[in-house]
């Protein structure tokens, strides 16, 4: 039997990091967060030194709000420090151990990794790919995705992941954003013992988008695909003839390492840019910190590469400090619900890096399942993408760490590019539900509308208030879109991260969620425009709202509330038409839950829907003030629809 979700008050609730933790810990004199106020560009400076450079920088800050340099005129590549740099000591250590869904196990040492990667970066340079040519990867989760990514940022040739269960469509999108001539793709993949045909996605996406070159497809599960004569390519095949040493390019420090598209409140998704010497800084230093990491660690991190969790912690951290990854491809209740636990227990596991809606929904599974399982390798475990409730918090501390594994809940964002909020294991105490406190050298608060400090307690929005290395540096192709969107609400030198907060009176920071058109659906980030857009684009369809209804297991669904042209008719059949196309057209994570007829929607006077009042009714909660609506009486209508359309 599942546990039941229970939140208990957790604010006075606290985990003290074991004795013996702390004295092994990487990091364990709290002096370090003192160090970094008095001096953060003294402090990143100095931090830098433990990645590989082929030349030093000359400055380590130059800040012109919003924008950024980090160790300029500094030279040094990604895949360098992920592979080369790692050679002396661990060239015979494995770096990735991957597991299909079917049972398969691959693993690769780092000399093996480099090799492979090599090549690949030579089949990308013969087939003419140049330094700063944007490459698109629409891979799942097989050891390809990474060295694709390794092979871009050996050559400098950025690489925008686009997540695996994206439609073609989605992909589509990206890959004209970012005039991409190249896609990386593979015949199919295991998702719940059934094929997924990628390639197949992949030609029905791919219609519009013309200045597409080629495909290189990785023959993964079998499946059969046609290939189009001229474009497509077998990864296999140009494999086969390219020699497996490939010198790294010389990057700037400021050169852009990769685009990683994410959703924001308009319905085009907006191409985060990143770039190499900060991001390289930042994810190093934050991933041996925060995850503690050690020599012999076998570190598992369950996202998927197509998210910005899999660039950060999955592939540059971890790689760069030489560790033990685990990847794998597959659901986490194929063939069984046991199926984590099995692989915690077969690769003995001691970090493990999640969701809160992953562990919410071991919860409702119930314990036997890890239970099962030998766990004892586990030292240390992560959540992250959304709020981690108390209840899930405490299940995971007890079910999955044994009562002894610290846990770190890690605030950041696809822009921050690191974590920005998370406990120290080894200084740090933990309450179950709080991020705890910003990382050494970064200063974030909670303002009001003005971007006052709020008092502890009182809610307010989220602001990191200095740069920070692996800071978002712009959107591409969209400059006046990365300052409206981050640098506008206060002032230009505070970032706005779109989230609500409140601290309390220790300084800890309790994150509530998105205070803009976001959703966060099982940690998947989906703009309510984005949905809304694809909706409008249907026949049927005259106009949509689109809003986040909490959730107990995924945090939060997608409830779609929208109006027809005149000649369609309210029926089961239509609606489930119209949850289908939403699905087929973001792809299938973003299938909404719920879908409303109504004859309008609460909007202001200039017509405009007002989404705060529709999420307020699809969340049962008071609606706030209505007296600025078009017409306040369509709120009870909407509310009455709801309940029905509940029951
Ligand atoms: O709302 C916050 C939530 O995830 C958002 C960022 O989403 P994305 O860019 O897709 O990156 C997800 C992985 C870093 C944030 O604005 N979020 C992420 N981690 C947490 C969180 N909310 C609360 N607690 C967290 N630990």
């Amino acid at each position: 039997m599942g546990d039941k979700i229970i939140d208990p008050q957790s604010e006075e609730m606290k985990f003290e990091p074991a004795e013996d933790f702390v004295i092994n810990a990487n990091i364990n004199d709290p002096g370090i967060y003192k160090k970094a106020e008095e001096d953060p560009e003294g402090f990143w400076g100095e931090l830098a030194g433990e990645i590989s450079w082929f030349k030093e920088w000359d400055t380590v800050l130059e800040w012109e709000p919003p924008h950024v340099k980090w160790f300029n005129g500094g030279k040094l590549n990604a895949s360098y420090n992920c592979l080369d740099a790692n050679i002396e000591k661990n060239g015979d250590k494995t770096a990735i151990i991957w597991e299909g869904e079917m049972g398969e196990v691959r693993k690769y040492t780092y000399r093996e990794l480099l090799a492979e990667t090599s090549r690949f970066a030579n089949v990308l340079k013969s087939m003419g790919v140049k330094k700063g040519d944007i490459v698109t990867i629409y891979l799942p989760m097989i050891p390809e995705v990474v060295i694709a990514m390794l092979a871009c940022a050996r050559i400098g040739a950025p690489h925008s992941v686009v997540f695996a269960a994206f439609s073609g469509g989605a992909l589509c999108n990206r890959i004209s954003d970012a005039k991409s001539n190249l896609v990386i793709t593979c015949d199919g993949y295991y998702r719940r013992g059934k094929i997924v045909s990628q390639k197949q996605k992949v030609d029905e996406g791919l219609n519009s988008c013309g200045q597409l070159k080629n495909v290189i497809v990785v023959q993964h599960a079998k499946n059969e695909v046609t290939m189009s004569e001229n474009r497509d390519l077998w990864w296999h095949e140009l494999m086969e003839e390219a020699e497996p040493e490939c010198e790294a390019a010389i990057m700037d420090s400021e050169d852009m390492l990769f685009l990683m598209y994410t959703s924001g409140t308009t319905g085009k998704p907006k191409g985060i840019v990143h770039t190499t010497g900060g991001y390289m800084v930042g994810t190093h230093i934050s991933t041996k910190w925060i995850f503690d990491l050690k020599d012999d660690d076998i570190y598992w991190c369950t996202a998927d590469c197509g998210w910005i969790t899999g660039h950060s912690y999955l592939v540059y951290g971890p790689l760069s400090n030489g560790t033990t990854i685990v990847m794998y491809e597959g659901a986490p209740d194929y063939p069984e619900k046991d199926r984590f636990w099995e692989i915690v227990e077969k690769h003995k596991v001691t970090i493990l890096y999640t969701a809160p809606t992953a562990i919410r929904t071991f919860m409702k599974w119930g314990t036997e399942w890890p239970k099962k399982r030998d766990l004892s390798t586990l030292r240390l475990l992560g959540s992250v993408g959304e709020p981690i409730n108390p209840g899930a918090w405490l299940w995971y501390h007890e079910n999955i760490g044994q009562g002894k594994c610290p846990i770190v809940d890690t605030w950041w964002q696809t822009e921050t590019g690191m974590i920005m909020i998370s406990p120290l294991p080894g200084i740090t105490t933990t309450k179950p539900g709080s991020a705890t406190r910003p990382f050494p050298g970064i200063k974030a608060a909670v303002l009001d509308e003005k971007g006052n400090k709020v008092s502890p307690g009182q809610d307010g929005f989220l602001a990191i208030c200095n740069p920070w290395p692996s800071m978002v540096r712009t959107i591409h192709g969209n400059e006046q879109r990365f300052i409206d969107t981050y640098w506008s609400k206060w002032d230009n030198k505070t970032y706005f991260a779109g989230d609500g907060a409140k601290m309390d009176y220790d300084g800890y920071f309790w994150i509530s969620g998105r205070v803009d058109d976001i959703i966060q659906v099982a940690a998947h980030r989906i703009g309510t425009a984005e949905v809304e857009s694809i909706l409008v684009a249907h026949p049927a369809v005259a106009e949509a709202g689109v809003v986040g209804k909490l959730d107990e297991i995924k945090g939060e669904v997608i409830w779609c509330y929208v109006i027809l042209k005149t000649g369609f008719e309210e029926n089961e059949e239509l609606k489930k038409e119209l949850i289908s196309h939403v699905a087929k057209n973001i792809g299938p994570f973003a299938r909404p839950q719920m879908l409303i007829f109504s004859d309008d929607l609460p909007k202001t006077r200039s017509g405009k829907i007002m989404r705060r009042v529709l999420k307020a009714i699809a969340n049962n909660v008071d609606t706030g003030d209505v007296t600025t609506l078009q017409d306040p009486d369509v709120v009870a209508t909407l509310k009455e629809k709801t309940m029905k359309a509940q029951n």
